[in-house]
């Protein structure tokens, strides 16, 4: 008997892999995937706890959750809830006695026992929590990925974070670091490949400090690999056209790294580094383990490794005794590097790290304005690195059709969105495009006809 499964997912890429990974996990038992939760029989928020807001929208959203299950009670029948992720390890029981139409809460290490945890949630009524950190890795009792995967497909290769940055809640909801052997990595890559991915994008919240076995079993010094020769090795791989990976730690950039940089073509000239602040000051009380001058050095090293490399980062503004002049370090930053996109956010106290019980936090006001500044500033720089596309030709690998009829959305080496009409036989492909306009966030622009530039 099918069974419908809806997904809703917050936060980063690596949620995403999760909640693709539970749609699998969930397939053999008969649960189809379905657009909106109305309906469902099972509703799984996979939930991000980085920010105060983004946990915040997980108890709205549970409030219409309630309504759509006490309709599908009224019809005789049984929605199970579950609240999954980063909001679900932080909160555990709470979000029960808080919002007690949730069946079933368990964290981003537990997933792998979603079909025992429905079973045991249908049978018995009352609530499931699982909020462990097993001692087996959850990689191994997942199904093995077949069926069809995306043009441009995520592979988390690590989990977990053991930097604890004092403003960051993902040491305590993601736990210990941990590394996947190469080996599954390589296989899972194979089977991505086969069911039609052709860029791969290695997920992990700290995913240059990975350092997997070679084999399953053989851990330790020696026989372990790093992201530079995991990047090598998938590289070779036939099929696969493109690779990147995200989120790296400036911190963690290695020779190794650097040198995939220069050689791997395959290897996209995009990398997301976060730097969070330009005051030495304000990192060291961040605890990043980084100064201004080593990102300085880092992004100079790449560079010279692959001189059209660009640069996304993230930023955090108001962080507890930012100064007016700590923040115009970072504006200096900024301007200095120049990133061809950056994410920015206000500093949000989150419960149980350090930076959370500072006694100079900043004013809510002067974070607006901090981030205001901010944000326009690196809008401005997104617009000129956009704008310099115009008029070149540039490889798109198209993912989806695009909102028009007729159009394909694809990405550029850069990342940047690009639309462009074109047959939907071309998803999958590499095409040359002439970029005739940038607008905000994308571009536009025509497929070459003499096909150069092709990759
Ligand atoms: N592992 C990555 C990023 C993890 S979270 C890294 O080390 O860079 C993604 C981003 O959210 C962070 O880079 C940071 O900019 C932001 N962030 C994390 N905690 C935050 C908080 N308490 N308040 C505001 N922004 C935060
Ligand atoms: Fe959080 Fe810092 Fe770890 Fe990134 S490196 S996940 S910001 S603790
Ligand atoms: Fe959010 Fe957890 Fe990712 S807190 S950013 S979903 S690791």
């Amino acid at each position: 008997m099918t069974k419908r499964l809806y997904i809703k997912t917050y936060g980063c890429q690596m949620n995403v892999y999760d909640s693709a990974r539970m749609t699998e996990l969930m397939a053999p038992i008969g649960y189809v995937p379905t657009p909106t939760a109305a309906g469902a029989d099972l509703v799984i928020l996979n939930t991000c706890h980085i920010r105060e807001k983004a946990a915040e929208k997980v108890y709205s959203e549970l409030g219409a959750i309630r309504r759509l299950k006490q309709a599908k009670e009224k019809s005789g029948e049984r929605m199970v809830v579950a609240v999954a992720g980063c909001v679900a390890q932080a909160e555990g029981a709470e979000i029960m006695a808080r919002a007690p139409i949730v069946d079933i809460v368990f964290g981003p290490q537990a997933y792998h026992r979603l079909p025992e945890m429905v079973a045991r949630a249908t049978r018995a009524g009352g609530g499931v929590l699982d909020t462990s950190f097993p001692a087996e890795p959850k990689f191994d009792y997942l199904p093995e990925r077949a069926d069809s995967a995306a043009v441009s497909a995520f592979l988390t290769i690590q989990e977990g974070c053991d930097k604890f940055c004092t403003f960051c809640v993902v040491p305590y909801t993601r736990g210990a670091e941990f590394s996947r052997p190469a080996a599954e990595i390589l296989a899972e890559a194979r089977r991505l490949v086969a069911a039609g991915a052709r860029e791969i994008t290695l997920l992990g919240q700290n995913v240059n400090a990975y350092h997997g076995a070679a084999l399953p079993g053989r851990e330790g010094p020696g026989g372990e690999w790093g992201l530079g020769r995991l990047i090598r090795a998938l590289a070779d791989m036939p099929g696969v056209a493109r690779i990147r990976y995200t989120t790296s730690h400036p911190r963690d950039v290695d020779d190794e790294l650097v040198a995939a940089h220069r050689d791997v073509a395959a290897l996209m000239p995009f990398l997301h580094l976060p730097v969070q602040s330009g005051s030495d000051r304000v990192l060291a009380a961040m605890n990043r383990r980084h100064s201004t001058d080593d990102y300085r050095r880092t992004v100079a090293r790449l560079r010279e490794a692959r001189p059209d490399l660009a640069l996304s980062s993230d930023f955090i503004v108001g962080f507890p005794g930012e100064s007016d002049s700590d923040f115009q370090a970072t504006i200096a930053l900024v301007r200095e590097v120049g990133f061809a996109q950056a994410f920015s956010f206000k500093y949000s106290p989150r419960p149980g790290t350090p930076a959370a019980a500072d006694g100079r936090q900043v004013p809510d006001m002067v974070k607006d304005e901090r981030l205001a500044e901010l944000q326009a500033l690196l809008r401005q720089q997104q617009r000129e690195f956009n704008r310099a596309s115009v008029g070149r030709l540039l490889p798109v690998l198209f993912e989806k059709p695009g909102r028009h009829p007729g159009q394909l959305v694809g990405r550029s080496p850069h990342l940047q969105s690009v639309h462009a009409n074109a047959a939907d036989t071309c998803i999958g492909a590499i095409m040359p495009v002439r970029i005739d306009s940038a607008e905000g966030n994308s571009l536009a622009g025509t497929i070459a006809a003499d096909g150069a530039g092709a990759a």
